[in-house]
């Protein structure tokens, strides 16, 4: 059943490529320029209405939520608003007739996400869910649904289930911009040509498996651990935190890079690995200033890049190096990394790493 690898979150990191090709299968729409999403339920002319975009997760599903307000907020100029769903549920949310609601859940059975979309229905606002799960509850109460593709997700750990999230969100993003015509059919071609690349280079990521291993070998011991990342990274600094401590339970925080001197510097010393997230864009220089800053202090820089040149090199202990894509697309490419690295620390550690301690894969209570 694991296909002879030797835990279910490893068959499924490698399961990725398969996974983001499913996801894709049938929604591009080449000649046209455009997207379609088969169960989205809402017309052009709702989805043109929407004024103002709310999105409710909790854990992974919410770090994809993170990187989907940059993806919607940029191509589709749609204002996004992004809530964990335990607050959601809770803190009586504006919620009017233009609102739409898109909750994001792998299981489609977390309690909190399915209060969210609860509460937002019972306001009259529009609810849409990107799902994982054919049938669940999220899925079958939600107006209209993307699922992922995924196929079934058995390690605690989400992994799969989180790129083909942000894939479902690329698709997403795509659909408003074209009918809110921010993007013509060239611009939208522009992503899409990316997008079907994306299997492949999530395939040569893979090779880098084994460099990931050394890398855990040398700080499986540390006792914390940061991760930074700009932007749109940021979002998979948090996500590349939470699988370490999930299964290898070692504390370790995510920081946007730009926080480092309002608290977390003083944090470093020579004990303290740093996990950066550094691809080659606009705000490369200033991501290489904050790993400046860290080894000023002694701290140890782990740099995850898909631009290896020297001035990365004289600023970091190690360097991965991975396939690129355009600005948009590298959140899913740098998940992999996040996802191996804890894996190899949580199996060095010998933890139980498919059924992690104190977790269950699906939060079904409050
Ligand atoms: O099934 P869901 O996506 O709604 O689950 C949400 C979280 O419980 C889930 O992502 C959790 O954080 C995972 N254990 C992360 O690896």
């Amino acid at each position: 059943e694991k296909g002879g690898y030797r835990h279910f979150m490893l068959k499924e990191i490698y399961e990725q490529p398969r996974a983001l090709a499913d996801t894709l299968a049938g929604r591009i729409r080449e000649e046209q320029g455009d997207v379609y999403l088969e169960d989205l339920a809402l017309s052009d002319e709702e989805l043109g209405g929407v004024a103002k975009l709310n999105i409710v997760a909790c854990g992974t599903s919410w770090h994809a939520a993170l990187v989907g307000k940059f993806l919607i907020e940029k191509l589709a100029r749609l204002p996004v608003e992004v809530d964990i769903a335990s607050e959601f549920r809770y803190r009586d949310p504006i919620i009017t007739p233009d609102t739409l609601t898109l909750l994001i859940s792998q299981s489609g059975e977390t309690a909190d996400t399915l209060a969210g979309l609860r509460e937002a229905k019972g306001k009259g606002g529009k609810v849409v869910a990107i799902c994982n799960v054919l049938d669940s509850s999220i899925a079958r109460e939600s107006h209209g649904v993307i699922y992922t593709h995924a196929g079934p997700e058995i390690g605690v750990a989400s992994t799969k289930a989180f790129t083909t999230q942000l894939v479902a969100l690329v698709l997403f993003a795509l659909k408003l911009a074209r009918v809110r015509g921010l993007l013509d059919a060239d611009g939208c071609r522009a992503l899409t040509d990316e997008l079907v690349k994306l299997p492949r280079k999530i395939e040569e990521a893979l090779e880098q498996d084994e460099a990931i291993e050394e890398v855990a070998r040398l700080y499986m011991n540390a006792s914390d651990f940061l991760y930074l990342g700009r932007g749109n990274q940021y979002p998979i600094a948090l996500e590349g935190a939470l699988k370490l401590k999930e299964i290898s339970y070692i504390h370790a925080e995510g920081y946007p890079a730009g926080e480092m001197k309002h608290g977390p510097i003083a944090l470093i010393d020579e004990n303290l690995p740093v996990v950066v997230l550094l691809p080659n864009n606009d705000t490369r220089e200033k991501v290489i200033s904050n790993m400046q800053e860290v080894r000023a202090r002694a701290g140890k820089v782990i740099a995850v890049t898909d631009h290896d040149d020297p001035l990365v090199r004289d600023n970091a202990d190690q360097v991965l190096v991975f396939p690129s894509t355009c600005d948009d697309l590298m959140p899913v490419i740098l998940s992999v990394p996040m996802q191996l690295l804890a894996y190899h620390i949580a199996v060095l550690k010998g933890t139980d790493v498919d059924q992690p301690r104190n977790l269950a894969k699906s939060v079904t209570v409050e």
